[in-house]
């Protein structure tokens, strides 16, 4: 696996080779949602190519960047054992020479005021700055993201429209735990007592409104619901739970500790 930190490096890299590019943006602390996207990538492009970056313009909460796990040694080990053919580690100034303070603005509409980013303000301009940029220096043929992040690939695939992209996104399933807890890398911040309580999220999908899964959550250690909300998985838009097809979406607090996951029922 060949390992890059600088953009020109890994660019002058990717043009010796004609091969198709399938790419997978990550910010580290890899598990099984990550590498599925790896394999995913692999399974229909020539040349994988991952990015390890904790990208600090996304975060709105500088205790969740400060505290967000990095695990490079062992990431790196597990996307070799993968077959990942490239990986990307660029550091916050070389993803940003110019600093962070006057960043590109993408004009989102809609999906930027609800949910994620309603409760996030300024998260998605990080998050498209930066796969913006990413996906100039990679320019690969097809883009790997999860559901887990349901919000985050619509505006991905918003961005990719603005910037008149024509980059294929690939969505991927949401990888769970045997019991249903959505794998994430923030998962290694909880107790093992926390994990159990987390499953609350998996649970409260079956339930029939979103007053119930809220209860539900609350009584099951959650300390406080941003949101649960049901919607049209295409248009984001407000439904009732039950009318399918539809789309439940939750971001609650376990501790200190944010968690999102989403179901989908078509
Ligand atoms: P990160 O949270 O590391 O996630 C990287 C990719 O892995 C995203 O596309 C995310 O949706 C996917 N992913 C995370 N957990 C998953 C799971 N349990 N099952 C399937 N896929 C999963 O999302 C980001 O990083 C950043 O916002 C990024 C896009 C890299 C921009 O900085």
């Amino acid at each position: 696996m060949k390992q890059f930190q600088k953009t020109s490096e890994l660019q002058s890299y990717l043009k010796s080779s004609s091969k198709s590019i399938g790419f997978v943006p990550t910010m580290g602390a890899l598990h099984e949602g990550h590498l599925a996207l790896i394999k995913a990538s692999k399974s229909t492009c020539e040349l994988t190519v991952c990015s390890i970056f904790v990208n600090p313009t996304q975060f709105n909460d500088p205790t969740d960047f400060e505290k967000y796990p990095v695990t490079i040694a062992a990431d790196l080990e597990k996307l070799e054992a993968e077959g990942c053919d490239v990986v990307f580690v660029p550091s916050v100034s070389e993803m940003y020479p110019s600093g962070t303070a006057q960043l590109k603005h993408y004009d989102l509409g809609f999906i930027e005021t609800i949910l994620e980013g309603k409760y996030r303000p300024g998260h998605f301009q990080g998050v498209c700055v930066v796969v913006d940029l990413l996906l100039q220096a990679v320019q690969p043929h097809k883009l790997f993201m999860g559901e887990k992040d349901y919000q985050q690939i619509a505006v991905v695939r918003k961005m990719l429209e603005l910037t008149n992209s024509s980059i294929e996104l690939v969505k991927c399933p949401t990888v769970r735990s045997g019991e249903g807890l959505a794998l994430s890398s923030r998962n290694a911040r909880l107790t093992e007592e926390q994990k159990e309580q987390a499953l609350a999220i998996y649970r409260g999908f079956g339930l029939s409104s979103e007053t119930e899964f809220k209860q539900s959550l609350l009584e099951n250690g959650f300390e406080s619901i941003d949101y649960v909300a049901c919607v049209d998985p295409q248009t984001l838009q407000e439904k009732p739970v039950g009318e399918k097809p539809y789309l439940i979406l939750v971001a609650a607090f376990i501790g200190s500790v944010r968690l999102i996951d989403n179901k989908t029922f078509a």
